[in-house]
């Protein structure tokens, strides 16, 4: 009779064998029956006992066993380890025959595209883009351009002072303020360069108001200065009515009226022919037919003075334009639709 049962243990590696599916079972079972202290291996370890010849059949019966069993945990192994790469590559499997996912295109705001096609224009009539700053100061915003002190314009409720420590004893250049308009970068330009010289400045600008259809309390402007010898009102129409012929894409008519501002004399508002009805009358120019679209005027000689430019030798026009030239391009009758941020409106542009 064998001292071992070598057929039991057979079974039960067996049955080990069956029950591993992962590669850490595999070691384990490694572990139980072929380490140093496994099972088989104390076998070899305890034959001492027997007769040569049980010796010799057990030795033998369990070396078949070993390499057998060697075998099959290699065997099982490799099975275990192709079956995870096939996983592998099912779950990462692509269809690259599917149409991709569209990654949602960005675009320029209409109103950035309208600055851009405005800049253009202009920039073909060679006037060159001038910028300046969102914050400004009293000076430039309003005492340089010949607002006298007591302007309601100053007022809190037309624009948004900067809040600062004894402001009382500032000068006009020190107490910070939002720009209401782009005219103060008329001034900053006029004291750094000589003429004659033609600019437009686009630009962000800041009012303390009542929202409503054509109000917002923050805008866009677009300022233009032009400054030679013998310019005249006639230039100004002149370059104003090819600038909405190349904007509108179309001959549009402008009239001027009278109007007043500190830093021009004369001054002007220039209207248009609303685009929308051609003249006729609709709910977008009340009827009227005509819209008001700009300020502007011959530059005063007060403001050249205050820019170190003899007004007897140069002259020449401002003006100054909101975002009405969108609302009109698109036919758009509520300002507010361009600022508050609907996607559904802005990507139809
Ligand atoms: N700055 C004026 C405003 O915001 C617009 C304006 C009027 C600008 C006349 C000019 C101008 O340059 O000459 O209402």
């Amino acid at each position: 009779m064998e001292k071992f049962d070598l057929k039991s243990i057979e079974k039960e590696i067996r049955e080990n064998l069956d029950k591993a599916t992962t590669t850490e079972a595999l070691g384990l079972i490694y572990k139980k029956y072929l380490n140093k202290k496994g099972k088989l291996s104390l076998i070899f370890r305890s034959l001492g006992g027997l007769s040569n010849d049980d010796k010799i059949e057990t030795a033998q019966k369990a070396n078949k066993i070993k390499e057998w069993l060697k075998n099959e945990i290699n065997k099982k192994a490799g099975e275990l380890k192709e079956k995870k790469i096939e996983e592998k590559e099912r779950n990462e499997w692509i269809d690259i025959t599917l149409p991709g996912k569209k990654p949602p295109i960005g675009r320029l705001h209409p109103l950035t595209q309208n600055l851009n096609k405005c800049c253009e224009i202009f920039q073909k009539m060679g006037f060159s883009i001038i910028l300046g700053p969102e914050m400004e100061n009293e000076w430039y915003n309003f005492d340089a351009l010949n607002f006298p002190p007591d302007h309601p314009a100053r007022e809190m409720q037309d624009t948004f002072f900067i809040k600062q420590k004894n402001r009382e004893k500032m000068t006009s250049k020190e107490k910070l303020l939002m720009r209401t308009h782009t005219s103060p970068v008329q001034i900053r330009y006029m004291e750094k360069n000589k003429p004659p010289f033609k600019i437009i400045v686009p630009g962000r600008v800041f009012r303390s108001e009542a929202t409503d259809a054509s109000h917002e309390v923050s805008f866009y402007q677009i300022e233009g200065l032009m400054i030679d010898q013998d310019i005249s009102v006639a230039n100004f129409k002149a370059v104003i009515e090819e600038f909405y012929r190349a904007f509108y894409e179309k001959k549009i008519k402008i009239r001027l009226r009278p109007s007043f501002f500190p830093f021009t004399e004369p001054s002007f508002e220039v209207d248009m022919v609303c685009a929308v009805c051609n003249g006729n009358g609709c709910p977008i120019c009340s009827q009227t037919g005509w819209l008001e679209m700009m300020g502007a005027g011959m530059v005063h000689p007060n403001v050249l003075k205050n820019c170190g430019i003899e007004s007897e030798k140069w002259q020449g026009f401002a003006f100054g334009m909101g975002d009405r030239m969108a609302m009109m391009k698109h036919k758009i009758n509520d300002l507010r639709l361009f600022y508050n941020g609907d996607l559904r409106f802005l990507r139809q542009f």
